[in-house]
C-alpha cells in the first residue's frame, strides 16, 4: 500500500491552550476510505486542519506522498486542488451569491474551461440532490442544504483527495444515505476519502479503514473490521463497538453464523449470514 498522504509525529497547540494534537502519526492510503473516529474535542477536526496545509503543525510533518508539504502561497494552492477539504460549519465555507456560483469557486480557481466548470458544478448539484436550490442564496438555506453545497464543492473539484469534517452531521436520514451513496462513487473512481465522525455507525457502513483518536493522538489504525469489533480499545476512546457488530458477534458465540467471514456492514449482510445455515421455516399452509 501507498501512503498518499501522511502525517509524521504532529504536534499543535491552539494559542494560550495545552495541545490539541500530541506526537500524532497517520498514514492515508491511496483509494481508501479512512474514518478519523473518536469523541468531541479528540482533534479529529484539528487535523483534518493540517492535512490541507490550513494549520502548519508546531513540531512534526506533513507529507503529500513522499514530499513535506509546502507552505508558500503557491504550493498550498497546488495542494488544496489535490486534497479537498469540507469544514465541519458550512457556515465556514459557504459565502457567495448563488448555490451555482458557490459551488464553482473551487473549479474556477483550478483555472479550469468555463464549460467544463459548468458541467462538473451542474454534476456535483445532482450528485448530492440539490440541482434545484442552484440559483438560491445559500445564506437563506437550511443548515442541511448548506452542508450538502459544501460538500458540491468540493466534490466539483474532483480532488485526488476528499477530507470531509463531520460530513453527515445535520443531515436528514435520505441526506446522509444519499450522501453515503455519492462517496461510495466517489470511492469506486478511485478518490481518496478521509472523514471525521463520531458516528461509529457511520465508520462501519463506509469505512475501509479506521483511524481510532482519543486526546489529540492516535490509539489505534487499521482496518474498519480489526477496530470496529474491538469492543476493549473502543471503551479507551469512550465508544462502543456499532449494534449490528454487537449482534453478530452474540450471533457468532451463539452458533448461529459462520465464527468467520467479513464483518456485516447492512442488516441485510447480518439476516443473510444468519440465514445461510438454517434457513427460516416456512409456515404451513
Ligand atoms: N479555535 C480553537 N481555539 C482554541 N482551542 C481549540 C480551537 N479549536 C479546537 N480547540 C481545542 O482543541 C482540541 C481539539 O479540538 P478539535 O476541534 O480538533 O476536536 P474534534 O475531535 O474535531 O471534536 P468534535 O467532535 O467536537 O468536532 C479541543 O480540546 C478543543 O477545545
Ligand atoms: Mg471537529
Amino acid at each position: 500500500m501507498t501512503a498518499i498522504l501522511s502525517a509524521e509525529d504532529l504536534r499543535y497547540a491552539y494559542p494560550g491552550e495545552g495541545p490539541a494534537l500530541c506526537s500524532l502519526s497517520l498514514q492515508i492510503e491511496t483509494g481508501r476510505k479512512l474514518a478519523i473516529l473518536g469523541p468531541n474535542g479528540a482533534g479529529k477536526s484539528t487535523l483534518l486542519l493540517h492535512l490541507n496545509g490550513s494549520l502548519r503543525p508546531q513540531q512534526g510533518r506533513v507529507l503529500l506522498g513522499h514530499q513535506p508539504g509546502d507552505y508558500s502561497r503557491r504550493g498550498l494552492s497546488q495542494w488544496r486542488s489535490r486534497v479537498a477539504l469540507v469544514l465541519q460549519d458550512a457556515d465556514d465555507q459557504i459565502f457567495a451569491a448563488t448555490v451555482a456560483e458557490d459551488v464553482s469557486f473551487g473549479p474556477l480557481n483550478q483555472g479550469l474551461a468555463e464549460q467544463v466548470v459548468r458541467a462538473r458544478v451542474q454534476s456535483a448539484l445532482t450528485a448530492l440532490g440539490i440541482a434545484d436550490l442552484a440559483g438560491r442564496p445559500p445564506h437563506l438555506l437550511s443548515g442541511g442544504q448548506k452542508k450538502r453545497v459544501a460538500i458540491a464543492g468540493a466534490v466539483a473539484m474532483e480532488p485526488e483527495i476528499l477530507l470531509l469534517d463531520e460530513p453527515t452531521a445535520g443531515l436528514d436520514r435520505e441526506g446522509a444515505d444519499q450522501l453515503i451513496a455519492v462517496l461510495r462513487q466517489l470511492g469506486q473512481r478511485g478518490m481518496t476519502l478521509v472523514f471525521s465522525t463520531h458516528d461509529i455507525e457511520l465508520a462501519q457502513t463506509l469505512a475501509d479503514d479506521v483511524a481510532l483518536f482519543q486526546g489529540g493522538t492516535v490509539l489505534a489504525q487499521g482496518g474498519a473490521e480489526a477496530i470496529l469489533t474491538d469492543a476493549a480499545l473502543l471503551a479507551r476512546a469512550g465508544l462502543r463497538p456499532p449494534m449490528l457488530v454487537d449482534l453478530w458477534l452474540m450471533a457468532q458465540a451463539r452458533g448461529m453464523c459462520p465464527a468467520a467471514g467479513p464483518m456485516p456492514r447492512s442488516s441485510e449482510a447480518l439476516l443473510a449470514l444468519l440465514f445461510a445455515e438454517t434457513p427460516p421455516a416456512r409456515c404451513a399452509v
